[in-house]
């Protein structure tokens, strides 16, 4: 069995991974959709730079381990007046199915062309089929003057007050000058800054928009409404001054489970998780997820194997079996980027991801917690 042979019987970390053209699968930040029996892999279409040349492309797969190449499931645009055209930032597209509607939804983080990483707003964009073609329908920013369900009078007094911040930009990291200014007044009119993002359907239909917000210093998690095409307007802040990125949310037991990441560009940091049995909260940091040894010449736990989450998927047909997909971000060529994807094995009260460089789907057949 090796990385390059079709067919493949197993996931290989970091390894080049094949589609069926034998071309390396471009579906960075990505995330899956599991529809009528099969997994669609959407994510970005990288180039060499930040920028989206091509848009997002999608893959489909019965078994997890091959890819059939299905094209660009959203096209950027060649109008240099779209708010998707070629040279703006995509980033962390996620799929989701409307049942009530029969509508494909992709929500993504966009930075329009020409603001570098100031714009911080959603895309939206529809499809009647899983693999497009999607049809771009505006750039949001989510909760325009909505207070979160979980706001305080004191932030409430502070408005005005954090009007004074608008125009500021930053560059989303943390910074002992930015701990504590007020950024969730300064967007309350303008509408909420929206980064690293996932979506979730939780048991109910019901979807949230997941996503770093605030200049990355808080998590806003926002349900979106009936036909998730925007937000309802009932939303949560966590996390606040923690400065978590790259959110992906899964559901075991009834309990809602998080894995996400510190913010230090593109560099690996050390994964955390979460766990809340409300997913308005409160939610309990439960530290790195990440253990065992560190891969030979590669990086540790204490840097997630030299990864960031990007999804963790619910393996169809294996109750309580859950995937871990991260990326490893090679940003002085993109499209090199590599991919780790690791079981999920629940402790007591926790999860764990463990190093393994080859392993595949029976690894499930063992209890895993
Ligand atoms: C880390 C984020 O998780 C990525 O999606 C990307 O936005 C980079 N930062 C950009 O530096």
């Amino acid at each position: 069995m090796t990385s390059s042979s079709l067919p493949r019987t197993g996931f290989y970390s970091d390894q080049p991974w094949p589609d069926d053209k034998g071309v390396h699968i471009n579906a960075h930040g990505g995330g899956i959709l599991f529809h009528d029996g099969v997994y669609y892999w959407f994510g970005e279409h990288k180039i060499s730079g930040d920028e989206a040349e091509v848009g997002v492309h999608v893959y489909a797969s019965s078994d997890l381990y091959n890819w059939k190449d299905e094209g660009i499931a959203l096209a950027v645009s060649e109008d240099p007046q779209s708010e998707i055209a070629k040279g703006c930032i995509i980033e962390r597209p996620k799929v989701i199915h409307n049942a009530r509607t029969g509508k494909f939804v992709m929500w993504f983080h966009l930075e329009r062309k020409g603001k570098g990483r100031k714009d911080g707003v959603s895309g939206v964009a529809v499809a009647d089929a899983p693999t497009g073609p999607y049809v771009y329908q505006r750039a949001v920013r989510p909760d325009a003057g909505v207070w979160p369900l979980n706001v305080t009078e004191q932030q409430k007094a502070g408005l005005e007050e954090a009007q004074k911040l608008l125009g500021t930009a930053f560059w989303g990291s943390p910074h002992p000058d930015r701990a504590k200014m007020d950024f969730l007044g300064r967007d309350f009119h303008g509408g909420q800054m929206a980064k690293d993002m996932t979506l979730f359907v939780d048991d109910d239909g019901a979807a949230y928009h997941v996503f770093s917000s605030e200049e990355n210093s808080a998590l806003h998690i926002s349900k979106l409404s009936d036909d998730y095409l925007s937000h309802s307007g009932q939303w949560v802040r966590i996390f606040e001054y923690l400065w978590h990125e790259a959110p992906a949310l899964f559901k075991r037991d009834g309990r809602y489970w998080m894995l996400s990441s510190h913010c230090t560009g593109w560099n690996p940091n050390t994964a955390r998780s979460a766990v809340a049995d409300s997913i308005w909260g409160p939610w309990t940091e439960l530290g790195n997820p990440c253990v065992g040894a560190t891969p030979k010449q590669k990086l540790g736990p204490a840097l997630t194997f030299g990864g960031q989450s990007t999804h963790v998927l619910p393996v169809q047909g294996r109750p309580g079996a859950f995937i871990a997909m991260l990326d490893v971000w090679r940003p002085e060529d993109h499209i090199k980027g590599g991919y780790i994807w690791l079981p999920v094995k629940f402790e007591k009260d926790r999860y764990t991801l463990e190093w393994r460089g080859c392993w595949d789907l029976t690894v499930f057949d063992r209890p895993t917690s």
